[in-house]
């Protein structure tokens, strides 16, 4: 960690060298690695033959045969379409629970479909006109969601999610890393587009950086944006990117988006309680849990997140990123590492001891947070890394029952 810092002060010295403004350092903040500024946000806005599309809590993806695609990446989602001609459109939504309901000034002119986590909506539109969509969850002050990352793409994540519904959760909240090697990323948009519940997620380093090269276009294309905030039930989310170091860690998407954020010191309309969720950890659990490696994020920029999130009365935060499962406090921050979601823990136990995180929201009341058992069948550890975990324990002949499981 401290060689990988000494790497990236020089390579900035280089930069400032190059003639780089500092100014625009400055406003855009950069990230390492590898070096650059930090990246734009998700796309919400969408110009169309005849009309406009704006979203809140929802961006858009590539659609197909010019059909708008939008995914939710929070429970009720709003998008406002505005005409400037008499046309008729379609578009979809995907990620949103099978249970929201669609509150619209539309009226008849309007349809909605159901497929899955999928919305597709058709009507016409009056020149002049504003159609708003709102969707909202049934019974949003009680609801559980569960929160567990590192899962790559694969089939593990495919049974995280799995594992989830049997959980009753509303939502899972995927801690970041979904991408451990070739194809991982298109294999969890699959996964994630299969999905019986909606999922959000924070992006993880391997999701922003790969071999020195930059994947996380892949991922504001296609999963979600790196830094978020929504509210359900008077819990406010607070999604925030620690994929990879930022320099001032005050500037770009992230800081933009916690120096906004109102502060419970106050009493606030709509909520009562924060729950913050990234990828790394803003300090490594004690060493009995976690060896001596470093996994945090580096301490300056630890800091300046902690002091924002405790001025804002932030206490709990969720976390990935290290492969256990643990709970400590961090100077006035509760911190939940859920990070088994390879369930490597089973293959070298040799039984299923991986746990996922629950939070249960429940009315006026704070968040309760469990853990349980996440149950991994054998036959779901189809990544190459539970091959390489079986074959540095000399368990061979798991490792050939495992080959053939997955094909
Ligand atoms: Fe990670």
């Amino acid at each position: 960690m401290k060689r990988s810092r000494r790497r990236f002060l020089i390579t900035l010295g280089v930069l400032a060298g190059a003639g780089v403004s500092v100014g625009a350092l400055y406003r855009k903040g950069l990230r390492y690695p590898p070096l650059q500024f930090d990246p734009e946000p998700v796309v919400t806005q969408a110009e169309l033959p005849g009309y406009r599309i704006s979203a809140v809590g929802a961006f858009i993806q590539p659609g197909d045969n010019g059909v708008p695609r939008y995914r939710a990446f929070e429970p009720q989602p709003r998008l406002l379409i505005e005409a400037n001609q008499s046309t008729v459109f379609t578009l979809q939504l995907g990620n949103l629970h099978p249970a929201a309901v669609l509150d619209t000034n539309a009226g008849a002119r309007l349809t909605e479909q159901t497929q899955g986590l999928t919305r597709e909506l058709s009507g016409r539109l009056e020149v002049g006109g504003r159609t708003r969509l709102q969707w909202r969850m049934p019974s949003p002050n009680a609801y559980r969601f569960t929160a567990i990352g590192d899962s790559g793409g694969g089939t593990e994540l495919q049974w995280a999610l799995q594992r989830s519904v049997q959980l009753n959760a509303g939502f899972v909240i995927h801690l970041g890393d979904l991408n451990y090697g070739q194809d991982d990323l298109k294999k969890a948009v699959q996964a994630l587009e299969a999905a019986s519940i909606p999922v959000y997620v924070a992006i993880g380093n391997h999701d922003f950086h790969q071999d020195g090269r930059s994947v996380h276009q892949f991922f504001t294309t296609y999963i979600g944006p790196r830094n978020g905030t929504f509210e359900l039930g008077g819990v406010r989310f607070l999604n925030f990117d620690t994929a990879a170091d930022a320099f001032p860690s005050e500037m770009g998407a992230r800081g933009r988006l916690i120096r906004r954020l109102p502060s419970l010191r106050e009493p606030q309309p709509g909520f009562r309680e924060y729950v913050a969720f990234t990828h790394r950890p803003l300090t490594n659990p004690p060493a009995s849990t976690a060896g001596e490696i470093e996994h945090a994020v580096g301490r300056r920029e630890a800091g300046w997140l902690r002091d924002q999130l405790l001025q804002r009365g932030a206490q709990t935060l969720l976390a990935g990123h290290i492969h256990i499962s643990t709970e400590f406090e961090d100077r006035g921050l509760k911190t939940f590492i859920s990070g088994q979601g390879l369930a490597h823990a089973d293959l070298i136990v040799g039984r299923p001891v991986a746990r996922i995180l629950v939070g249960e929201v429940g009315p006026g009341a704070p968040v309760r947070y469990s853990w349980s058992d996440l149950k991994m069948p054998f036959e779901a550890h189809c990544s190459p890394r539970g091959w390489t975990v079986l074959e540095s324990l000399g368990k061979h002949e798991d490792k050939a029952r495992l080959g053939q499981v997955c094909g």
